[in-house]
């Protein structure tokens, strides 16, 4: 098949070069030309285990350009992959999936042949059947169901591990507009073995956000239980385990530690509540995960104070920026309201991350980046912040460490506090 995917982001490289991988053959669209560019030399814009190598494999299978008409002109399936971030109120922005639809829509008034839009980005529900829709009809001068087609194919890949969550999903989910969509998915994506669930478009929109915002749940969960078994000097790793092994609860998202960050959990919670709000509904659990996970990285901060109380002047290590291992992502990254407490008490701060320390410097001038993990270890005390691998391998005999997400190896540390645990 020919496909295009617009927006080269986390999720529309890994969309398009995996494409690629299966036998497609892929027009990624960006705005930003030295993304473009890079991905035309078979480089990834982005650190992702794997994604170079799948770029510079199928070099000939991808191609990247600015222009929308080539685009589209080459394929007959459109994945549509932009951002869609959080505007200040919380509220969802969608202007780039506006924008992008119309240029899509402009593309497509000058095409003969029936092509199928899909969605990628996680809209909320209504989104793509009442403004994606609209726009597509408006500015092609054509019919969706008729000469367009149009899914929503929510994308539920983790950075970190996003080709083999992509390539082996737990399921695909498909929502379409009309029959001939769902059949053209149906069988596009007939040689993976997951379930596919087909719904309406609405349904799909629905599951990506019900999942994350579930999956955020688990996390803010276990860090209340882990606060609680802290004051009683209880192992809540044990706790997860031990509830882990019921079928009905399971193991994954029961890590404790300093809670959730990245591109997508704080966005698309922010996003359900202030919709839900629009609604007339109200959401009682899902506002109050977000306020435990508010709360839960200056726990590391509070532990750190019983050791150290006065910070000003201190110098504090940190290891970690990235919002999670395996990804130079720092988007809403836990580290970044620690940073700003140690900030605020006059802290010197040290810190290093095998992937995150060029975009954090971008953030960040007034702290010290170190060229290697070891380095931050010669401070008054250190701070866990992300579980890189690298970090169970340092010697952290003599130090005071706080542990924000479980290095068990750092337990050798002359003081060893873990953050809910
Ligand atoms: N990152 C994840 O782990 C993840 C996982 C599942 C779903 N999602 C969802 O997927 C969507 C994309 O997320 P992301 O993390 O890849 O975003 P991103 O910010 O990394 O990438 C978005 C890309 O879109 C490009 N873009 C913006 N406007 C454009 C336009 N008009 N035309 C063409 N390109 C344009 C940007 O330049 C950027 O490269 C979001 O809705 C997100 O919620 C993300």
């Amino acid at each position: 098949m020919n496909l295009s995917v617009i927006g080269i982001g986390y999720v529309g490289l890994v969309t398009g070069a995996c494409f690629a991988k299966l036998g497609h053959h892929v027009t990624c669209v960006d705005i930003d030309k030295e993304k473009i560019q890079m991905i035309n030399n078979g480089v990834s814009p982005i650190f992702e285990e794997g994604l170079d190598s799948l770029l510079l494999t199928y070099k000939e299978k991808i191609e990247a350009t600015t222009d929308y008409s080539v685009a589209l002109q080459k394929s007959n399936i459109t994945f549509l992959c932009v951002g869609t971030p959080s505007l200040k109120n919380g509220n969802i922005d969608l202007s780039f999936i506006e924008e992008s639809t119309k240029q899509i829509a402009a593309g497509l008034k000058n095409k003969n042949n029936y092509h199928l839009v899909v969605v990628k980005s996680t809209v909320l529900p209504g989104t793509t059947e009442r403004i994606i829709l609209p726009l597509l009809e408006q500015y092609s001068d054509k019919k969706v169901g008729i000469d367009i087609g149009l899914a929503m194919n929510p994308e539920f890949l983790k950075e970190g591990v996003a080709i083999k969550d992509f390539l082996e999903p737990d399921r695909i989910v498909i929502g379409t507009y009309d029959e001939k969509s769902k059949r053209t998915l149906r069988e596009f994506y007939q040689n993976f073995s997951c379930p596919l669930v087909e719904t309406s478009l609405s349904a799909a929109e629905m599951i990506k956000y019900a999942s994350n915002t579930f999956l955020a749940t688990k996390i803010s969960f276990i860090n209340e239980i882990g606060n609680l078994c802290k004051k009683l000097d209880i192992d809540t790793y044990d706790v997860a385990t031990g509830m882990g092994l019921d079928r009905r609860i399971g193991r994954p998202f029961l890590d404790s530690g300093i809670g959730w960050g990245g591109s997508c959990f704080p966005k698309d919670v922010d996003a359900l509540i202030a919709w839900a709000k629009e609604n007339k509904e109200d959401t009682r659990i899902i506002k109050s995960i977000r306020d435990v996970n508010s709360d839960q990285p200056l726990k590391l901060i509070e532990m750190l104070k019983k050791h150290i109380p006065k910070l000003k002047g201190k110098t504090i290590g940190i290891l970690g920026l990235a919002f999670k291992p395996n990804t130079d992502d720092i988007r809403e990254s836990r580290t970044i309201p620690i940073i700003q407490e140690l900030l605020k008490n006059g802290a010197h701060i040290k810190a290093y991350d095998p992937q995150a320390m060029t975009k954090f410097q971008q953030l960040y001038l007034q702290i010290e980046y170190c060229s290697k993990a070891s380095d931050v270890l010669n401070a008054d005390a250190i701070l866990i912040t992300t579980k890189w691998k690298e970090f169970t391998t340092l010697d952290y005999h003599g130090k005071i460490v706080i542990d924000g997400r479980r290095i068990n190896e750092a337990k050798t540390a002359k003081i060893y506090e873990g953050v809910c645990w």
